[in-house]
């Protein structure tokens, strides 16, 4: 039998016993999902499709990832080719296996949006909508209620002065929480999310927002960190520096300890073992091309709409291409590992679980990570 060694008896210490199990526990269960990314990458499987029914919006906001304005352009997709395309999917994979997630601009200054849902449902889709919250109104609910509407997510990005001046919209605030009152209401909903984005300009009145959101009884908040994108890549003056991604980070824990409210970080980034499940109850797993697609506003058929549009990234666009085919046969480049591209990403112990970060901000360019957690959180990043 070997000797007790008393020393190491006498330093046990319970908590970083315990913490290390646990690090063990969450690196088994990001195992089993690289492996099963690993399989997805070969066999995809559409889970979310994203429709961005327009890029018009009532807003001008100042991070905007898709650069959204009032300009009408000539080549919006019609309801009648975004319901073929929607068909389509559906003969191939059944409407009730899709998940449809709005999105724009702003939709619902689409005025034949709810027609499409009614089409959507009729062929069994679930549907959720990200919308800035303006343009609802008890019509617009009647009829979110007619089309059965899941899921909505409202972006609310400060207290009245500071929301109103970031997205140019004097007078939204009221109406927005008016109507964050009165969806609470609604039964056929599933979640009601407000989706917060952090940058330089907010991140003084995070600790207001929440008592607001408390106040009015919302019950899950989405915070997310903004991307170099957009409107957002011009105005770096928003975005957020080492120091700023810490205190979100640990303004969310915070949050989640005290349990008030389902706050979760958004879904960019992967965090490292110490950090993954702490600040969102999901792991890190950028599925875009492999189980997220997008139709984009011109009918471009292309990944997570959040990231760069790029022409050499378009896969196809349902006015000449049958979505199902380019789905199967195209998006190689979400396809493969990006480790191949990047020698820094190649060598990171750390990629079999962050595949180079989101495809939001990879930049296509240099083939490199335009945001590296490793970078931004060192010695907490473990793994
Ligand atoms: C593009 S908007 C479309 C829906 C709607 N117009 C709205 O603002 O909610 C969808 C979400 O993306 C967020 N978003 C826009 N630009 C972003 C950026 N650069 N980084 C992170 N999130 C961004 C918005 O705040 C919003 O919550
Ligand atoms: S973030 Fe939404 S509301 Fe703001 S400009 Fe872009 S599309 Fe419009
Ligand atoms: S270098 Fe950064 S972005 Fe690349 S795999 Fe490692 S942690 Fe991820």
């Amino acid at each position: 039998m070997d000797e007790l060694d008393i020393e190491k008896v006498l330093n046990f210490d319970e908590n970083e016993f315990l913490k290390d199990v646990f690090r063990q526990v969450k690196l088994e269960s990001m195992k089993t999902i690289a492996k099963e990314k690993k399989e997805l990458m070969k066999k995809p499987k559409l889970v979310d499709l994203f429709l961005e029914v327009t890029s018009r919006c009532n807003a001008r906001c100042e991070h905007c990832g898709s650069s959204c304005g009032d300009f009408m352009p000539k080549d919006e997709i019609t309801k009648e080719e975004l319901e073929k395309a929607l068909l389509d999917i559906h003969n191939a994979y059944g409407g009730k296996n899709v998940y449809l997630f709005v999105t724009g601009g702003e939709p619902l200054v689409r005025k034949d949006l709810f027609d499409i849902m009614k089409y959507a449902r009729s062929l069994g889709y679930n549907w959720g909508m990200t919308t800035n919250g303006m343009l609802i109104n008890d019509k617009i609910i009647e009829k979110m209620k007619e089309t059965e509407i899941k899921t909505i997510s409202i972006s609310l990005d400060g207290l009245k002065e500071t929301h109103e001046k970031f997205r140019k919209v004097p007078g939204s605030f009221d109406i927005i929480i008016d109507n964050l009152k009165k969806l609470q209401k609604l039964d056929c909903l599933v979640e009601l999310q407000v989706t917060t984005v952090a940058n330089k300009k907010n991140l003084h009145e995070l600790e207001s927002v929440y008592n607001l959101l408390l106040d009015i009884g919302i019950k899950n908040w989405r915070l997310a960190t903004v991307d170099p994108i957009g409107r957002a890549k011009a105005n770096d003056e928003i975005l957020l520096d080492k120091d700023g991604y810490n205190y979100v980070f640990n303004f969310i824990k915070e949050k989640r300890q005290e349990g008030k409210i389902k706050l979760e970080y958004g879904c960019s980034h992967y965090l490292g073992v110490d950090n993954e499940m702490e600040l969102r109850d999901y792991y890190f797993n950028c599925g875009t091309g492999i189980h997220i697609g997008s139709i984009l506003s011109n009918g471009d058929i292309f990944a997570c709409p959040n990231i760069e549009r790029r022409k050499e990234l378009i896969q196809g666009n349902i006015r000449k291409d049958n979505f199902v085919d380019v789905w199967e046969n195209k998006y190689e480049l979400f396809r493969k590992k990006r480790a191949n591209t990047n020698a820094k990403c190649k060598r990171c112990k750390s990629y079999k679980y962050c595949h180079g970060d989101s495809f939001h901000t990879w930049n296509f360019d240099d083939n490199k990570p335009n945001i590296c957690m490793k970078e931004i959180l060192g010695k907490d990043f473990y793994v």
